[in-house]
């Protein structure tokens, strides 16, 4: 790991979380996928050696229970899977240098490798805990197969993570009022020898660790909080047969035959794994992969954000206590809704891969709503309207306009591109854009990366507009011909510029200014190399998406949703195998979307402790480069506090000064997007109502 600015002369490797072999992909994954692969191609035009690796995660009581329910055998069900996912990307042009799956052979043996190395580093120790069992199923209730209350956070959980709150990992034996859901008896306990592996001996090593992380903030922070909570050790082995085998089984201690290794030890080397079947295959020569995760790389993980404990304390120990490197990055990316409303594929409410295809939109399309609304860090909301509004604006109308109207000026009066050198104006904004886009890489700013491509298009049809080189043809033809060039090799850099985000189009667009190759080849100083001078009559490359076509759209989606949630009102003891559902948020009409109620009861007294006040807010604004988030100033009476609110797209910030609000003033201080927050205010609802005062009480009262 390094921190030098990319490029490096190390090569990097970069990886996606594994999806697990369970069902359909949706628009959920494609947001990691997408945002990892346009990622990874970032960093190949800036000249970084780079690899783009995943696989499939094929074990595990995610893929066990569907399995189960469809009543075939999990190897099947999973290779199965598999085979869909590995067709299926290559349509999103996310470009895998190596796709495998854990179960591979390449993957068995270097996990029961890593395993023994924890082993005889003395980090791996067995000890006897309660697991949960259905007496009825007369079986053990591993992970999944087991829910019932997290003990942080009061959420519905299930046995190994709270997926619907906290996001917390949870170990064997923690979750609350445990219910098998196998046969939806509550689960008894059983005594039962486990491996474990001794994540709290690397407390120091993670602080540090943290400390030089690159990415996203929440992939630093919320691991901090956890190790300041204390550590605890990790389970790392469960009672199933699918899974890779504990090495060594037979001195695995009590049954441990039957003991597999926890899905989570097996799926994240599955990153090591997959980069080596893509160094054997091309040779170490033209890749090393023991060179990027032994001697000297960068490794780059993106991510959900419900697995960045995984990441960023367990798989970073499990490197370390190995003999392996650290990752230089975590990305972890925010949520998905759609329309407004948490993506879930048991309700429907998901635009899926194969939808998406069989709609006929080109992949670049979706490709360029992911990841220059979401980047690599925000939530990101689909809607068919916003897609329109995106691709007519953006791509129809600024891009492909300044695409179209230039290199066909260009092909009608010069079969090409003029013979004169671009401009100083034109020359310096070229190099501006390629610092900028630089810079976003090395920020892990993808929508940074969109921004600096579609701003240089921009300039391009506003320089094109102030120059009018139509009026010139015939009267100064030198200066009319010296526009073009300027356009053409705008046309040009804007092309190599948004490739990551676009390549086929990009390729399209390569094609038409009669360069050889693959734009994907190129490097971001190549936006300054001269084009070949002829070409031919260039075509359109993005059509604008019609009104009609989107309400359509619309009106299918929700037809959709209001059917499954018909089935699921009538069936409502389904088994909940959703992967994504997190961040699910609510429709006030349907209590089946509103956050359960807490069972655990506070006293008075803890009430008390929360310094909640009456406020006026005295100003609002934006915060620069946080797309969400306001700055407010707050009057409290005793003093105006400065709070940051995600309500810069939800409320007119210039109507809230004079209003009351109401606010957690003794909230712990933190800072947003570099902006100090002294205080919570408080609102529900979608689109963030805030809490109010109706009569007599004053600035600054505290409510009780
Ligand atoms: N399959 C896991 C999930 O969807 C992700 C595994 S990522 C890896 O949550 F790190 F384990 F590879
Ligand atoms: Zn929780």
């Amino acid at each position: 790991m390094s921190t030098d600015e990319f490029p490096t002369d190390r090569p990097a490797v970069v990886t996606c979380g594994l999806p697990y072999a369970n069902g359909d992909l949706h628009i959920g994954h494609l947001r990691g996928y997408i945002g990892a692969d346009a990622f990874n191609r970032s960093l190949e035009t800036l000249g970084q050696e780079t690899a783009y690796v995943c696989g499939s995660d094929m074990h595990g009581t995610p893929v066990a229970v569907n399995a189960e329910q469809q009543g075939v055998d999990p190897a099947d069900f999973a290779l199965d899977w598999h085979e869909q996912y590995k067709e299926t990307f290559p349509k999103f042009n996310v470009d895998f240098d190596n796709y495998g799956h854990t179960h591979d052979e390449t993957n068995t043996e270097l996990t029961q490798e890593i395993v023994r190395k924890l082993d005889e580093a003395g980090y791996i120790y067995e000890k006897e805990i309660q697991v949960a069992y259905d007496p009825d199923a007369d079986q053990y209730l591993p992970d999944r197969y087991v829910e019932g209350t997290c003990p942080y956070c009061g959420a519905k959980a299930r046995g190994d993570e709270c997926d619907e709150g906290c996001q917390r990992h949870l170990e064997p034996g923690e979750v609350e009022n445990p219910e098998s859901t196998i046969t939806g008896n509550p689960a008894e306990y059983r005594q039962r020898a486990h491996k474990f592996f001794e994540v709290s001996a690397f407390e120091e090593y993670l602080t540090e660790f943290l400390d030089g992380l690159e990415g996203t903030s929440n992939a630093r922070n919320q691991p901090r909080q956890w190790i300041e909570d204390g550590l605890q050790d990790w389970c790392i082995t469960r009672d199933m047969d699918w899974g890779i085998d504990y090495p060594d089984a037979e001195d695995a201690g009590a049954d441990g035959d039957d003991l597999v290794l926890y899905v989570w030890v097996d799926a994240p080397i599955e990153y090591i794994a997959s980069t080596k079947q893509y160094s054997e295959r091309v040779g170490t020569d033209e890749y090393d992969w023991e060179q990027v995760w032994k001697d000297e790389g960068e490794i780059v993980h993106i991510i959900g954000r419900d697995i960045i404990q995984h990441h960023a304390i367990f798989w970073p120990a499990m490197l370390e206590g190995s003999g392996y490197n650290a990752p230089r990055g975590i990305a972890a990316t925010g949520f998905i809704t759609i329309n407004g409303k948490g993506l879930s594929t048991s309700r429907n409410r998901a635009i899926w891969a194969k939808e998406y295809l069989e709609e006929g939109f080109h992949p670049d399309l979706l490709r360029y709503y992911l990841t220059t609304t979401g980047g690599l860090q925000q939530d990101v909301d689909f809607s068919w309207e916003a897609f329109q509004e995106k691709v007519n604006g953006e791509l129809v109308g600024t891009v492909g306009n300044f695409w179209y109207r230039s290199l066909l000026f260009a092909y009608r009066n010069y079969e090409g591109t003029p013979e004169a050198d671009v401009s100083e104006e034109v020359g310096e904004r070229i190099e501006g854009a390629i610092g900028e886009t630089r810079e976003a890489v090395n920020d892990y700013d993808l929508r940074g990366v969109g921004r600096a491509a579609t701003r240089l298009a921009q300039f391009g049809n506003e320089y094109i507009q102030r120059n009018e080189p139509w009026k010139l043809t015939d009267e100064e033809p030198e200066k009319a011909a010296q526009v073009i060039r300027d356009c053409v090799q705008l046309a040009k850099a804007v092309g190599i510029l948004i490739e990551p985000i676009t390549p086929d189009k990009s390729q399209l667009l390569w094609e038409q200014i009669g360069e050889d190759g693959e734009v994907a080849d190129a490097h971001l100083e190549d936006a300054l190399e001269a084009p070949p001078r002829s070409f031919d009559e260039p075509g359109e490359l993005f059509a604008k998406i019609e009104d009609d076509r989107v309400e359509e759209l619309t009106a299918k989606l929700e037809e959709r949703v209001e059917a499954a949630s018909d089935d699921e009102a009538e069936s409502d003891d389904e088994t909940e195998t959703d992967d994504t559902d997190a961040g699910e948020s609510g429709d006030m009409t349907d209590t089946g979307d509103l956050e359960p109620l807490l069972e655990d009861r506070i006293g008075f007294e803890d009430f008390q402790e929360l310094d909640i006040r009456v406020g006026r807010i005295e100003s609002a604004e934006g915060i620069d480069g946080a797309d969400d988030l306001a700055k407010l100033e707050v009057d409290i009476g005793f003093e105006t506090r400065q709070v940051v609110a995600g309500i810069k797209q939800l409320h007119d910030l210039e109507e809230l000064p004079g209003t009351n609000c109401v606010l957690l003033a003794n909230m712990e201080p933190a800072k947003l997007f570099g902006v100090e927050s002294n205080g919570m205010i408080l609102a529900a609802g979608e689109e963030a109502d805030l809490l109010t005062t109706h009569d007599d009480a004053e600035i600054g009262e505290k409510i009780k």
